[in-house]
């Protein structure tokens, strides 16, 4: 079905706003589906976009939305990017800011309130620019309230439009205390155990799936891990009881952003054809990370958020044995928890010419991490999708990834016997089963080359586009059958 009308509410989306594969997808997707629907995607301005490098207007002011006892101000801003519309909502008391969620001395205290106002307002952006939705796509807890108040305000305006949840990460749930929800407008009825309520605090997350009409989650195998009781942080129950409504379907990526031969990010460009850019760009790589010019040493990359959801305790590990015990460089970019910049800051000095980082972030060195190395490592404790290795996989680097969520879904395991797979998997949460299948990989760069050149190929082979996922969503968009008033669970 083709030519509905969509509406994406989001905290994040690129290039405007990101801090991990969130805005990737709320960007990407989009893009996908308007190439044969009308699709509006609908942001905060945080003072950190930059108008003018991306063409963003104001179109309207004076705008406002109703929370609580009082009337919230804003004005809505345009950029027209590859066929869709961003709209983001100006709104000064909550988005001038340094962060997005948060700075270095902990998150806003006022996030509650500052994205229940965004989901709210997303109503009113639509009846300012005269929109009517099909279907409204919130994405994670900070638009979970989106599902909720399409279903409890009952608006005509919206008499036929439904809502999607896609859960990106069940480890991020939007717990706040109650204080906020005069504000949000969440009725007490609704503190319940199947709803927002949960261990007397309000849980956003819990409320959007309990509402919405049908619930997502960004990979096959993740849908199934958040069914049980490790995988869900502790909303299986809820999942449960929506079964019949979740579902898993995989990110795409962004061909026009994620692809070897049309990069403009790295300085060689290459593809199956013609690999020779390739060992270019790792020189480069080498070169700018301080490291020995070697072509024919195994080169490791790491691109991610310092946090331990990206099994970083097991790549410390795993990093400090492989440095000393095998012939190999390691490059690291990524910034997060304190404690573990601190430790990747100081790697280049313990390993000098073989290991070095970049602590922060940084868009162009993540394009040369991926270009330039042989491999890339992902230790995931536990990953919704994953975005990382499927531009790995798309950029010739194979991925070393444990079997968990969207990495097992987009990675094949390599059969040393037939030279088949597009990468290494291991299981166990250890550091040892990381140093271990980093151990196989080393191997077969210098023992299989043929094996491991065939991978590269097989991997950029791939189709990793939004082609089949998009269709998925615009299915199961089509799919939704309407049912005014009818609390789920
Ligand atoms: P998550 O959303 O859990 O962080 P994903 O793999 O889905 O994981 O997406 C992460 C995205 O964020 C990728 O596009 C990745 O390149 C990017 N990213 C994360 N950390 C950094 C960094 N320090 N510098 C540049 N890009 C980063
Ligand atoms: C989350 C997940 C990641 C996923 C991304 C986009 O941040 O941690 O696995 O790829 O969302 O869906």
């Amino acid at each position: 079905m083709a030519g509905m009308n969509i509406l994406f509410a989001s905290s994040e989306a690129a290039p405007y706003a990101k801090t991990g594969g969130l805005a990737d997808v709320c960007s990407s997707l989009p893009k996908a589906l308007a190439k044969e629907n009308n699709v509006k995607v609908v942001l905060p301005l945080y003072s950190s976009i930059d108008l003018v490098k991306y063409g963003i207007t104001e179109v309207m002011h004076g705008c406002c939305v109703h929370m609580g006892n009082c009337e919230e101000f804003y004005s809505l801003y345009h950029a027209n990017e590859s066929g869709v519309d961003f709209l983001f909502i100006k709104f000064d008391k909550y988005f001038h800011r340094e962060g997005i969620y948060h700075t270095k001395a902990g998150e806003y205290g006022d996030n509650p309130f500052r994205f229940s106002f965004l989901s709210k307002a997303v109503f009113q952006v639509d009846k300012d620019i005269g929109f009517i939705p099909d279907v409204i796509h919130a994405n994670d807890w900070q638009t979970s309230l989106v599902p909720y108040y399409l279903k409890k305000d009952n608006d005509p305006y919206y008499k036929n439009t439904s809502s999607v949840l896609t859960i990106h990460n069940i480890g991020y749930q939007g717990i706040f205390g109650t204080e906020f929800i005069e504000y949000a407008g969440i009725s007490v009825d609704d503190m319940h155990d199947n709803a927002f309520e949960s261990f007397g605090e309000v849980n956003l997350l819990k409320g959007g799936i309990a509402f919405a009409d049908k619930i997502t989650t960004v990979s096959p195998k993740y849908a199934e891990e958040i069914r049980g009781p490790i995988g869900s942080s502790g909303l299986h129950e809820i999942l449960n009881k929506r079964g019949a409504d979740l579902s898993g379907i995989i990110n795409g990526i962004d061909a026009d952003v994620w692809n070897p031969s049309t990069d403009r990010d790295i300085p060689y460009n290459f593809s199956v054809k013609s690999m020779g850019g390739k060992a270019k760009n790792k020189q480069e790589l080498q070169k700018k990370f301080g490291l020995t010019e070697r072509p024919d040493v195994a080169l490791f990359g790491f691109v991610g958020r310092f946090a331990d959801q990206k099994g970083i305790y097991l790549l410390q590990h795993a990093i400090e044995r492989a440095m000393n015990e095998m012939v190999c460089q390691f490059v690291v970019v990524g910034s997060g928890e304190q404690e573990y910049e601190d430790f990747f800051a100081g790697i280049a000095d313990r390993f000098p010419g073989e290991c070095a980082s970049y602590i922060g972030y940084s868009e162009e060195l993540a394009h040369l991490v991926e270009a330039g190395s042989d491999f890339f490592v992902m230790p995931s404790l536990y990953e919704p999708c994953g975005l990382n290795q499927m531009y790995s996989l798309a950029y010739g680097t194979l991925p070393i990834v444990r079997a968990t969520g969207g990495l097992d879904d987009t990675v094949d395991n390599y059969d040393e016997s037939t030279g088949q797979g597009t990468g290494f998997k291991f299981s166990a949460i250890s550091g040892q089963a990381l140093f271990d299948t980093i151990g196989w990989a080393v191997s077969t760069y210098y023992d299989r080359p043929q094996h491991y050149k065939a991978m590269q190929l097989r991997a950029m082979g791939k189709d990793f586009s939004w082609i089949q996922s998009a269709k998925e969503y615009l299915e199961l968009y089509a799919s939704i059958e309407k049912r005014d008033g009818e609390i789920y669970v």
